[in-house]
C-alpha cells in the first residue's frame, strides 16, 4: 500500500505540464471497439485507469501497442469475447463504456454492473434505458448486464439527468445503429466532445457536439484514425488550487484555458491574479491567502464536481466563511472528515459544506477514499504545518500522472513510500 509523505508549508513556484484527459481517453479507448482498423491515440496519460482499460480490451482480444510519445495503437480485428468481468469493473466503473460499442458492433455484451463507490450509488439505469429504446434486449442478473441486439435502431432519447458516461455509451451505440438517434439533455463536458470528434474522424455522423442535443446518423462501418487526447482540465485545476493555497505562483502548460472558465472565474474571485494565453495559464498569489468562495457544482459548463474537493480544501485555509454545495454526487464529502483531522473548521448541512477559514492546518495521517478526495488531501498537506501522511494513494494513481514528481518540481517536499517502508508517525505527545 503506497503512502505519500508531505512536509507542508512551502509556497509552490514553477511550471507544470498537463497530461491528456483521463475522462476523454477512457471513452475513446472504448470507441476503438467500433472498427477493425487501427486507431492511434496520442497524448494518453500514464494512469492506472488507462492500464486497467488496456487490460480489459486485451482480454477481449484487442491488440494494443505503445507508440512513441505516449501514443497507443489499438486494433480490434480479432475480438473473441464481449465480456467485462466483475473483478475488472469493480476497480474501474468506466468499464461500463464498452457496453455501447460491443452491442453496436458485435450485437452482444456481458458487462458486470458497476458497484457504487465512495462518492455515491452511481447507477447506470439511464444507460440501459437508452439502449433498450434502441432495441437492445437487456437482462440484469447475478450482478451482470447481459445485452443482445441483432442491429440497434436509431431512437429519440431524452435523458432525465445529465450523465457523462450515459451520453458517451449512447453515442458509442448510436454511431453504428440503423437510422438516426437524437440525444436530448446530453452531457456537454469537453471530454464528451473530444469523444465525438474522434468518432467523426472515424467516419461517424454527429451534429450538435458541445450542445445538449446530439443528432447521430448511424453508418454501416467506422474506419481507423489518429486522435490527440485533449488536456486534463481537472489535473490543471488541481495544480492551480495547490499554488493558490500555498500563496505561490505557477505556470500551467499544455492546457486549453477555455476548458476551465467556471473554475478560473472562482479562483479570480478568491484573489488569484490569472493571465491566460493559448496553451498556458499563469497564476500568482504573491504570498496572499485566498478568499473563501461559494461554490455549487453542476454539469458542464457549470462548476465541475471533480474540482469540489479541491476548492473545499482551499476554503479551509481561506479568509472568511463560504458554502460549497455538491449537486452532482450525493456522498462526495468523504474528504471533509479527513480535513477536520487536520484542523479544518467544516460543518455539513445536507449537501452543503460550510467552511470557516483557519490560517493554518496541521499535518496528520489521513486516508484517501476516492480520486479527487485524495488530491484534496495532498493539497491540504502541502499547506499544513508539519508532516501529512496520505494513505491508500492508489486512488490518486488512477487519475494523476506522477503527482509527486510534478509537485516536487514545483518546490514541494513530497515523497512516496512503499509498503515495506510505510511511514509510521512518531508519537509527539
Ligand atoms: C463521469 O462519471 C466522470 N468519470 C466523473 O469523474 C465525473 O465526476 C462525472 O462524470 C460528473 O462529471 C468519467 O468520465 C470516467 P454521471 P459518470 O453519469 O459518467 C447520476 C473523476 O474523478 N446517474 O455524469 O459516472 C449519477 O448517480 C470521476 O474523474 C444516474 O442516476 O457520472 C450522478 O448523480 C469521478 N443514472 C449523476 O447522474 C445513470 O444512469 C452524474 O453522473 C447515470 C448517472
Amino acid at each position: 500500500m503506497n503512502q505519500l509523505i508531505i512536509e507542508g508549508g512551502r509556497p509552490l513556484h514553477g511550471e507544470v505540464r498537463i497530461s491528456g484527459a483521463k475522462n476523454a481517453a477512457l471513452p475513446i479507448l472504448a470507441a476503438t471497439l467500433l472498427t477493425d482498423q487501427p486507431v492511434v491515440i496520442q497524448n494518453v496519460p500514464h494512469l492506472q485507469d488507462i492500464t486497467t482499460t488496456i487490460t480489459l480490451l486485451s482480454q477481449m482480444g484487442s491488440s494494443v501497442t505503445m507508440k512513441e510519445s505516449m501514443g497507443l495503437e489499438v486494433v480490434n480485428n480479432n475480438i473473441k469475447s464481449c465480456f467485462a468481468p466483475y473483478d475488472m469493473v469493480k476497480t474501474m466503473r468506466a468499464s461500463i463504456l464498452v457496453l455501447g460499442p460491443l452491442l453496436a458492433r458485435y450485437g452482444q455484451a456481458e458487462v458486470s454492473l458497476p458497484g457504487g463507490c465512495a462518492i455515491g450509488p452511481r447507477p447506470v439505469n439511464l444507460h440501459l434505458q437508452g439502449l433498450k429504446k434502441m432495441g437492445a434486449d437487456i437482462q440484469v442478473e447475478n450482478g451482470y448486464i447481459r445485452a443482445h441486439a441483432r442491429k440497434l435502431n436509431g431512437a429519440h432519447l431524452n435523458l432525465e439527468m445529465v450523465t457523462v458516461s450515459g451520453t458517451e455509451n449512447l453515442m458509442l451505440a448510436a454511431v453504428l445503429a440503423r437510422g438516426t438517434s437524437v440525444i436530448e439533455n446530453a452531457a456537454r463536458e469537453p471530454e464528451v466532445e473530444d469523444l465525438g470528434r474522434c468518432l467523426i474522424r472515424m467516419g461517424a455522423r454527429i451534429d450538435g457536439l458541445g450542445t445538449a442535443r446530439l443528432e447521430i446518423a448511424g453508418v454501416d462501418e467506422l474506419l481507423g484514425t489518429e486522435h490527440h487526447i485533449l488536456p486534463d482540465r481537472i489535473e490543471a485545476g488541481t495544480y492551480l488550487v495547490a499554488a493558490m493555497m500555498t500563496g505561490g505562483e505557477i505556470k500551467v502548460r499544455d492546457i486549453q484555458p477555455g476548458l476551465l472558465d467556471a473554475v478560473l472565474e472562482r479562483l479570480r474571485e478568491a484573489g488569484a491574479i490569472i493571465d491566460c494565453s493559448e496553451n498556458l495559464i499563469h497564476l500568482r498569489m504573491e504570498g496572499r491567502r485566498p478568499l473563501a468562495v461559494d461554490i455549487r457544482t453542476a454539469p458542464y459548463p457549470g462548476f465541475p464536481t471533480d474540482m469540489q474537493a479541491q476548492l473545499t480544501a482551499m476554503n479551509c485555509v481561506a479568509i472568511g466563511s463560504a458554502a460549497i454545495t455538491e449537486d452532482v454526487f450525493v456522498h462526495r464529502f468523504m474528504h471533509v472528515q479527513e480535513l477536520r483531522r487536520m484542523g479544518a473548521e467544516l460543518r455539513m448541512d445536507g449537501s452543503t459544506v460550510i467552511s470557516n477559514g483557519v490560517p493554518q492546518l496541521t499535518g496528520a495521517p489521513v486516508m484517501a477514499t476516492d480520486l479527487r478526495a485524495s488530491a484534496c488531501l495532498v493539497l491540504a498537506g502541502l499547506v499544513a504545518s508539519g508532516t501529512t501522511v496520505v494513505d491508500r494513494v492508489y486512488h490518486i494513481d488512477r487519475g494523476y500522472e506522477t503527482i509527486e514528481e510534478k509537485f516536487t518540481r514545483l518546490g514541494a517536499r513530497i515523497r512516496r513510500v512503499s509498503a515495506s517502508e510505510e511511514y509510521t508517525p512518531v508519537a509527539t505527545d
